[in-house]
């Protein structure tokens, strides 16, 4: 094969392309994310790669000589993205997975290996992100996952069978995970960390602890002009508020994080005022108590905040991934295996990191010369798409020389509702 990361997603350009957000939107077992696991599942089998897709949606493409699965060196990514999201965020990890693969049959590299795409990694249709590598891990249980509903009203049940998958056999694979013996995820870097060092590819050291929250005010529906002023329980204002409380609490507490990006009104009409509004909160510290007394003190000013307009307001955990520190002795190999690769956290979540508990993980990044992500301006020049996906190669050709023997941290993943307020 003569593929080149660049050509791949070349071929991939025009999918899921969102003409009134700008950029592309890949929701989980959409149309433009079934066509996109088409395209990858039609590359692997190309290459020989045995392509299946598990119960939980995660497909599997296999390089197993011997036969055998057992101690695997794992790659891979996702392909949904989030709403007007770049072109690289997932992509370029399992573009570059293919080219690393033709680099490594190309050197005559033996080996089990496997490139995995995992399901909903953003969790912009379910709002639990990681699903796949959380139903994988066990760190969601299968009932909490297909009771998700998106914004249709859809169960991932519903969907998920609608795309063939069996919700009744959805759950836990520990199977899977302890055919890994490493897993590398390459991503395309999520801030400005490699532009500034000059260099083309890093190796990372953490994953910031993140959660999501939901705050849903309820109030009165009604009418926009014949309710007066003095009559309304409007929960649009408590949210406008909450949203500027939200940012004010998270400046006074250093290191944190805190975003609105999503704000549901029900109905969500002009002219009518809303029963309901669900704002939905990220919040990540790498200290997982401060996100958590962030997290209660936000929970205490929706509350006064839905008081003061005659609502009220109920605080729901949507999942919590607890800080992610990478494997000392694995990245130093890799970065030294790597001309010295310089070594840089990230703010993002990644699939790697819920891996991370489980099975010895690492991540590489490719430089992003806007340092954009999660929009539009999402870049990676095709010269440093290619020195990661060569980086890639070299990882997994270490990794099938000499395997990381190191222990696995605990998973400190958690997810469910907790109402507060
Ligand atoms: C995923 O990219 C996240 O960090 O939310
Ligand atoms: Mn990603
Ligand atoms: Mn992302």
């Amino acid at each position: 094969m003569t593929d080149t990361v660049a050509g791949l997603l070349d071929e991939i350009a025009d999918i899921g392309r969102d003409p009134a957000r700008g950029g592309y939107s890949r929701p989980v077992h959409s149309d433009a994310e079934h066509t996109l696991r088409e395209w990858f599942r039609g590359h692997a089998a190309r290459r020989g790669l045995d392509v299946r897709t598990d119960h939980n949606g995660t497909i599997w493409a296999w390089h197993a000589p011997s036969g055998s699965r057992d101690g695997a060196a794992v790659t891979g990514s996702h392909l949904d993205s989030v709403p007007g999201g770049g072109a690289y965020d997932g992509p370029l990890g399992i573009a570059s997975a293919l080219v690393a693969f033709d680099q490594l049959a190309a050197r005559g590299v033996g080996g089990t290996r496997a490139i995995a795409v995992f399901g909903e990694e953003e969790g912009s249709r379910f709002g639990v992100a990681c699903l796949g590598s959380r139903l994988a891990t066990g760190a969601i249980t299968p009932e909490r996952a297909l009771a998700l509903k998106d914004t249709d009203g859809l169960t991932y049940a519903e969907v998920a069978a609608r795309s063939g998958l069996d919700p009744e056999r959805m759950g836990p694979d520990p199977d899977a995970i302890a055919r890994m013996k490493a897993f590398v995820e390459l991503h395309v870097e999520q801030g400005r960390g490699l532009v500034d060092l000059g260099r083309p590819v890093g190796v990372a050291t953490s994953i910031l602890g993140h959660g999501r929250w939901r705050i849903s005010i309820q109030g009165e529906g009604n009418h926009a002009g014949t309710t007066l002023m003095a009559d309304r329980r409007d929960p649009m204002v408590a949210a406008g508020r909450l949203i500027a409380a939200v940012r004010d609490l998270a400046r006074a507490e250093p290191g944190a994080r805190a975003t609105v990006g999503r704000l549901q009104p029900v109905p969500g009409g002009t002219n009518v005022i809303a029963s309901t509004v669900d704002v939905w909160l990220d919040v990540r510290h790498p200290d997982d108590t401060v996100t958590a007394s962030l997290v209660a003190r936000i929970g205490e000013e929706a509350a006064e905040l839905a008081t003061d307009e005659g609502c009220t307001a109920t605080l729901t955990e949507e999942s919590l991934s607890g800080t992610v520190d990478f494997d000392a002795a694995l990245r130093d190999r890799l970065s030294a295996h790597l001309g010295d690769a310089p070594q840089l956290p990230t703010g993002a979540g990644h699939d790697a990191g819920v891996l991370a508990g489980r099975v010895p993980t690492a991540m590489l990044f490719t430089r992003n010369p806007t340092g954009v992500s999660h929009a539009p301006e999402e870049l990676c020049e095709d010269a440093d798409a290619e020195a990661g996906a060569a980086a890639l190669a070299d990882g997994l050709e270490l990794l099938a020389a000499d395997p990381p023997t190191v222990p696995t941290a605990p998973d400190t993943d958690t997810t469910g509702g907790c109402p507060l307020v």
